[in-house]
Formats: C-alpha cells, structure tokens, sequence
C-alpha cells in the first residue's frame, strides 16, 4: 500500500510518495496566499441584479470638482431626467467654476458645500436627492460612498472607487445593508470599440474567449504637479502594486463574465524598481527619496475558475505611446485596440452579405479595413442608437465614453433597472491594489482572489445590459 506523507511547509505543500519504486519528491503545490472573506452580516443578502424603484428625475449631488468633477458636470446638463441640486468641493472656486458650468448650461444654481473637509457630509444628509456622484482624490472615495448610502443615496464613485480591501468590504456591506447602488464610474468599458468588441464576444465571433489584456499606460510626468494636494504622486510614493488597474480591468472582466459564470481565482504580480518617480520628486522638489513604493511597471497575471487568464499593466512614469492594450484571445479569433485596433479572424467566423470579402480572410493577419468597418456595424453595442452615439460624441468625454457611461448609470436608475456595473465589479476591479501588492511583497507569491458575491458568482449566466421594456 502506498504511504502518502503529506508536509506542509512555509507556504507550500509538498507531497511526497515514499514507496518502493519511488521514493523522490513528486510534487510541490504552492498554496496561494489567502486574505479572509469576512461573513456577511446576518440578515443580509447579495445585491445581484438589484433593482430599486424607478426614479422619474434623479437628482444629484456631486463632491470633488477638481479636473474631472466639472466634466460630469457638465455631461448631466445634456442627460434627460436629472437635476443637479448639490455641489461640493473643499476650494471654493472649484464649486464657482461648477456653478458657471450650471449658468452656462441654462440650469439652476446648486446648493454649495464647500471651505472645510467635511462639508460633504452635509450634502450627503440632505432629503432631496437620490444619487452622490463622487470625484476626488482617491482616499476619499469609499469613506464617502458608505457615508451617503447610509444616508439613503445611491452611488457613483470615480475610479478607484476603494484602495484597500478592507474598503472594498464596507462598500459591499453598506450596499448590501441599505440596499442602495454602489457604481464604479468605470468609463472604458463604453468606448466603442470595447462596446462593440464584447457584443461580438457575445455572439460567438472569436470562439471561447481564452486570455485578456488590459492596461493602463500613460506617462502621467506632464499630470503630476496638477492633481490637488499632490495627492496622486504622494500615493504612488507610499504603496507598491497595480494601483490604478480599473481601465485594463473592466473591458476585460465583462468579456469573461466575472462573477456572472467564471470567477477569478488567483493572481501574480511584479514590478519594476522604482526609477522615474523618486526622480521626478528630485527634480521638482530636491528632495532625494529612497523608499518610493510603486514600481515604474507593474504586470499582473491572473487565472479564473474557468481556466482563462488576465494580463494586466499599470505603467505611468515613463514614456510611452498612451495604451489601455485590450487584446482579446479567442479561440477562433483576436481583437486588439492599442496600439491599433484591429481584428483577426478566421474565415468561417464571419459571415453575412454585409461583411465584404470575408471568405478572403486568414487566421494570421488582420482583416482588412473595410472588413472592420463592416464589423464595426453590424456588431454595434444594443445600448447605442443613432441619437446615444451622436449626442455622446457631440458631449464628449474621452470620446463619449463618459457620456455613455452618465446616460446608461441615469437611464437604468429611470427605469428600475439593475446597473450594467454593481458593487462586486468594483470590488473585483479595486482588489488590484491591496493584492498585487500582497504578491509583489512576498516574491510574487500567488495569491487568491475573494469571491466578493460571497457564493453568487455563477447566479447569473454571462453578462448582460438591462433594457425598459
Ligand atoms: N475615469 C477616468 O477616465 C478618470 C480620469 C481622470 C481622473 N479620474 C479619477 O477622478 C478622481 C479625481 O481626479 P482628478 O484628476 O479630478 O483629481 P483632482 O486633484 O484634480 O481633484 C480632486 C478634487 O477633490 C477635492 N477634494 C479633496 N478632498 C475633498 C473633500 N474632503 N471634500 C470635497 N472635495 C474634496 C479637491 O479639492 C479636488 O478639487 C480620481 O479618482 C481619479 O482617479 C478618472
């Protein structure tokens, strides 16, 4: 009979089968390191598909209106069915150059909270309105969003909406508790190539979607004196890890439908020495920094239940043409947005009069310009019509994608719906920071992933839109 010797050693497992005709060590598994899932407080339940009663008119209160507040600002003058009652920003000439914004746009002057730290508290407590539109720095972000939904409000926070795990927790719970949405303002995952790309993963056009990358590359040097209190730098300075890793993240997790049918499991990163950023504060500032935590790059693979892997990066110190990468592997076809958007695939993939020389394709090269287009065309988004995609490109943001995300975040508040993006996304999206981290500072270990639905992510079958019937 065999002697199976199991070991546990400092990290690992190691099994060893002491027989006759093997007495060698077989076989090392590493066990991932593992972070605690607390309990879900009794009496509480997911908020999977959560739907809320239908609002005829949201009203909002928005908070940070630094660079990017004024922008959705400015992007709610143009959505129907919105009023914005509240603004608050700690400088008072950001809620000024706000309220002109207002003027400008014909609408009302708003209520403004501004001058001390937690002016934004008393925004949070007021009766009149449904949703807090969150835009600054990240530290602020999570304390904000449980503060207004324990005060009755729904929830958009600006990304990353939570830096640290135990964060993540207190949204999820909060959302949970109050039954209140909790929306990550994810922008990228309705640009019109991520849009249209996923609707074609949805059809089949790439076969079984196998592996994902993502990023975020943009050499932030000409960004850094501008952010307030030099809150950005000074992050990246204190913590190590992929900590803006929500661009790359979200494209990708709705293309594998996590935690509507796969989940991820497990991850490992590593970074760079710290190179550009120590060198950027000498020369701003003089001061020579020895410890500067974040990594000049940063990789990040991971591995979903469903066997399929996630490369993703964060890269903004050096130079380097702006990428969010977006490579799509499928098995029977590739789509890629950066550095050129381009699909390929194999002939039987594409069919239709309306897509030109198709039988012409092979499974090694780009399809050609015109092929793409016609895909672009036939694969539109179902939550763009004619009159969504024109008044997003006339309104803008980042090419209207920010309007697209503002309009679908008020039509599915409108109408009851459940949102395309709920607290778990934010959860999964958000856990980069603390857990490539965790990895990197333990010699890029793996490590395992929370399942933040607490047991719900195989409740829903591939990711989907909500529609008003
Ligand atoms: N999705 C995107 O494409 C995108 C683009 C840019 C920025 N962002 C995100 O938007 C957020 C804001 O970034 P930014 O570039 O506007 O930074 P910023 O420094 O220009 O603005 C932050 C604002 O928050 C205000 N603020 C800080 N503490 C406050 C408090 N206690 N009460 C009220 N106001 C307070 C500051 O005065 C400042 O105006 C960040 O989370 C960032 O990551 C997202």
């Amino acid at each position: 009979m065999k002697e199976l010797l199991i070991s546990l050693a400092i990290g690992f497992t190691l099994l060893t089968c002491q027989t006759s005709c093997c007495t060698q060590k077989e076989k090392e598994v590493f066990k991932p390191i593992q972070v605690e899932t607390p309990d879900r407080p009794s009496g509480q339940k997911d908020v999977i598909q959560l739907v809320t009663p239908k609002l005829e008119t949201v009203r909002v209160g928005f908070i940070g209106l630094g660079m990017r507040g004024p922008g959705a600002v400015e992007r709610f003058a143009y959505i129907p069915g919105t009023k914005v009652v509240a603004l608050c920003d700690i400088r008072p000439e950001c809620v000024e150059k706000s309220q002109n914004i207002l003027k400008k746009a014909g609408l009302p002057e708003a209520a403004s909270y501004t001058g001390t730290e937690d002016a934004w508290k008393q925004l949070c407590e007021r009766d009149d309105i449904d949703l807090v539109y969150i835009a600054t720095d990240w530290k602020h972000h999570a304390e904000m969003g449980v503060y207004a939904m324990e005060h009755g409000k729904h929830v958009a926070i600006e990304v990353p909406a939570a830096m640290t795990l135990e964060e993540i927790w207190k949204l999820i719970n909060t959302s949970e508790k109050t039954r209140k949405h909790c929306m990550q303002l994810e922008n990228c995952v309705y640009d019109f190539f991520e849009m249209t790309t996923l609707n074609m993963a949805q059809q089949g056009v790439f076969g079984e979607v196998l592996h994902v990358e993502g990023s975020y590359i943009h050499n932030l040097e000409d960004f850094w004196p501008y952010y307030w209190n030099n809150w950005r730098m000074d992050y990246n300075r204190l913590h190590r890890g992929d900590v803006y890793a929500t661009h790359g993240m979200g494209p990708a997790c709705q293309i594998l439908n996590i935690h509507r049918g796969d989940r991820m499991k497990t991850l490992v990163a590593m970074d760079t020495k710290a190179v550009n950023g120590p060198a950027f504060i000498k020369k701003q500032t003089g001061e020579d920094v020895k410890d500067f935590q974040n990594g000049d790059q940063t990789t990040t693979i991971i591995r979903t239940e469903n066997e399929r892997t996630m490369l993703i990066q964060h890269n903004v110190m050096t130079p380097r043409p702006y990428s969010r990468m977006y490579q799509v592997v499928g098995t029977d076809g590739y789509a890629s947005k950066y550095p050129i958007e381009e699909y390929c695939l194999r002939p039987s993939q594409v069919k239709g009069d309306e897509i030109p020389n198709h039988e012409n394709l092979n499974a090694h090269g780009s399809v050609p310009a015109d092929v793409k287009q016609a895909l672009m065309a036939k694969y539109r988004s179902p939550i763009l019509d004619q009159e969504l995609e024109e008044t997003a490109k006339k309104v803008g943001g980042h090419g209207g994608m920010d309007y697209i995300m503002d309009y679908r975040l008020i039509y599915c508040l409108r109408n009851g719906l459940p949102l395309d993006m709920d607290v778990y996304d934010l959860a999964e999206w958000c856990c980069m920071a603390e857990l490539t981290r965790l990895s990197i500072e333990n010699n890029s270990a793996p490590v395992e992933i929370p399942d933040f639905t607490r047991g719900g992510w195989n409740k829903v079958k591939g990711f989907q839109y909500a529609f008003a019937k």
